[in-house]
This record gives structure tokens, sequence and C-alpha cells, in this order.
């Protein structure tokens, strides 16, 4: 079985060719520069420049995988969420394939695709614990099986990947903040500033990044002459700190809550192997190894994609509409793009608004 997806949904135009043997055929991912001036994405400019590559970008992949159009069995797209604009260029290309095709196409939410990488690229099994960390989204879930999850816990405000950008900018360390701040922080004394840890003792498992933020810019704006964020110099190694203690501080926050959902996992779910991080801040290698030292105390095996599959790409994508062609969900050509689009919507609510108490 071979399908062909495709991504959109942010500043990523993306396309790959994987089987069911998890094997990637061939894949392409173009990432955006043109929004590196404005220090975030652009919708409208993001939605143009999918247009402008989205062609290619699928011919190159199938010739890298040496597939004909012909030899697919199902063409996936990142239906939602996202930026509108761009979902809808991907999802476009891939009904109009479809349709000329005359082969199904597969509607695949964007956070699912974070979701089930790991089962291509570790074979992890379900039910398995997510962590997923991207600039949109911040959740803690229990991955039960291809569209069926429990979410345990949400950020109130910032998603963990806007709190590294946003910091980052603060710094003028440019977009996408994560990278920056990551290789900033190796030279950096990660306790050389105390910080907040929002929500901590919230009996819940939510998380929430602003008071984080607030509390870095006020250093930050400590070194301004003015008072102002934008005018602040900061020393090399005084940045190195901030930096070092931002990404110290943001890791301890996750892994509070991390380690009630553990427990809440194991009780619940006993037949539970894993593990899992997934989405573009699961790149961060001081996360990763924390989360690793974590799954260890709990006697879980922790599984991350190698780092070009936690940022957004094709494979998932393509993985993720496999999984559903596998269990014979495909959509009609009418399927509507979707802006918003929670993973857990099927799922009975949980008591709170939080879902699970810890
Ligand atoms: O999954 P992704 O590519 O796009 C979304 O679906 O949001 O995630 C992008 C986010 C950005 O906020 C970026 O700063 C963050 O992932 N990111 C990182 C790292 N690499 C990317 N955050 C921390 N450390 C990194 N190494
Ligand atoms: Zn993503």
């Amino acid at each position: 079985m071979i399908v062909l997806g495709i991504e959109s949904s942010c500043d990523e135009t993306a396309a790959a060719v994987v089987n069911d043997q998890r094997e990637i055929l061939g894949e392409t991912v173009l990432s955006q520069e043109e929004h590196k001036a404005y220090g975030g994405v652009v919708p409208e400019i993001a939605a143009r420049a999918h247009l402008e590559h989205i062609d290619d970008i699928i011919e190159k992949t199938l010739k890298k995988a040496g597939v004909k159009p012909e030899e697919l069995d199902a063409i996936a797209a990142a239906a939602g969420p996202g930026l509108i604009g761009g979902v809808t260029v991907g999802v476009m290309a891939a009904k109009a394939l479809a349709l000329a095709l005359n082969k199904p196409f597969v509607a695949v939410n964007h956070l699912e695709g974070h979701a089930l990488t790991a089962r291509l690229t570790a074979g992890v099994s379900y039910p398995y614990l997510l962590l997923l960390v991207s600039g949109g989204h911040c959740q803690i879930l229990v991955v039960k099986g291809v569209g069926d999850y429990e979410r345990l816990g949400t950020t109130i405000d910032d998603a963990a990947g806007e709190a590294f950008d946003k910091v980052a900018k603060m710094l003028n360390l440019g977009y996408p903040g994560g990278p920056m701040i990551e290789k900033m922080a190796e030279t950096g004394n990660e306790n050389r500033f105390s910080l907040p840890h929002p929500l901590q003792g919230s009996g819940d498992l939510n998380l929430s990044f602003s008071g984080l933020k607030t509390a870095v810019r006020k250093i930050i704006e400590s070194y301004s002459p003015d008072g102002k964020v934008e005018h602040a110099i900061l020393p090399k190694q005084d940045l190195a700190d901030v930096c070092a203690c931002f990404q110290k501080t943001a890791t301890e926050c996750l892994l509070i809550k991390l380690e009630k959902a553990i427990k809440y996992f194991k009780t619940h779910y006993p037949e539970g192997q894993e593990l899992v991080v997934a989405g573009g801040v699961a790149a961060n290698t001081y996360l990763r190894g924390a989360l690793e030292r974590l799954a260890k105390a709990y006697r879980l095996t922790f599984a991350a994609p190698p780092v070009r599959f936690c940022t957004d790409n094709g494979v998932m994508i393509a993985w993720a509409g496999l999984e559903r062609f596998q269990k014979g969900l495909v959509d009609d050509l009418d399927f509507k793009p979707r802006p918003r689009w929670p993973l857990d919507e099927n799922a009975p609510k949980a008591a709170g608004a939080g879902g699970v108490k810890a």
C-alpha cells in the first residue's frame, strides 16, 4: 500500500510517499524563508508561497520515490488545523489528484500527523502517552488508536513553541525561535535567574506559559535604558543565561504535568508501554533528554521521532493518511478544510475543563 501525503498548514510546503512497510519512499520539505523579516508567519504570504510551490513539490516527491501517480493507493492532505489559506492549497491539490486519478482522498488532522509519526519511525504500539508540543499546540494525550484520543491536559494560553518564539523575538534572535534559543542556551547558566512555573499546583494537567514569558520579559527589560524590551542590550553571556533559564523552566513545566499524566496513564492503561514526544518543540535536545530520564524512572520506553520529522513535514501526513486509509477512513471530495480541529472532538468529555484531575 502506497500513500502520498501533502502538508501546507503553516510555513512548510511538503510532500512524501510512504508505504505500509513503514518505508519512506520519497519526501520533500520546503521551509518558506519569506517570513523571516516579519518575526512570524504571515498567513497571506504563506498561502501564496504554498500555491507557487505545491505542484513542483509533489512532482519532485513522486520522482524521488520512483512512484507513478497511478500506483498510489490514496492521496492524503493536512486538512486542518492551521492557516486556512495554506491548508486549502494542499487540500485542493490532493483532491484534484484524487479526482484525476480516481483514487481515495484522505483528510488528515495535522495534529494526528504529529501524533502518529513515532509509529512510523519507532514502531510504537497503541496505547501510548503523548506530549504534543508545537508552535500552535501543547497537549498531553493518550493515543488509543487512529482517531481515538483521550486529552489529559492542554495549555490555557501560549503553546510551548509559541513561548520559545516569543522569547526569541524579545531577544532579537529571529524566527523560528526554538532552535536559536536551544543554541544560545548551550553556553548559558541555567540557574542564573529564577523563573516561575505557572499552574504548577493547579491540580489538573493543564499548562500555561504566559507568566513564564512575562517573567523573562521583565528580566530583559532590566537591560534596557528606557525599560522597553526592544531597546534592551544584553551582553552575550547574559543572553545565553536567559535562554538557558527559560529552556530549563519551560522543560520543567512540561515535566511536572507529564509526571502526573504518567501516573494516570499507568493506572488506566496498564498495557501501555511508551512515552512519545511529537511536534516542533520535540526537536529540542534538552527536552528530549529530560523526557528520556522521566520515562526511564517510570519504566516506560521513550520514543521521539528523528529531529527532521518533529517539525512539519510530508511524511507525518502520508503516514497518518495511510493509517486512516487502512481503517477505511476516507473522505468525500467536498470535505471542507478546518482552521480549528481538536484531536479529541469525538471523545466523551472528561469532568472539568482540563480533563483529568491529577
Ligand atoms: O510542529 P511545527 O513545525 O509547526 C506547528 O505545527 O506549529 O512546530 C514549530 C515550532 C516553532 O514554535 C519552533 O520554534 C519550535 O517548533 N521548535 C523548537 C525547536 N525546533 C523547532 N522549539 C524548541 N527547540 C527546538 N530545537
Ligand atoms: Zn506542526
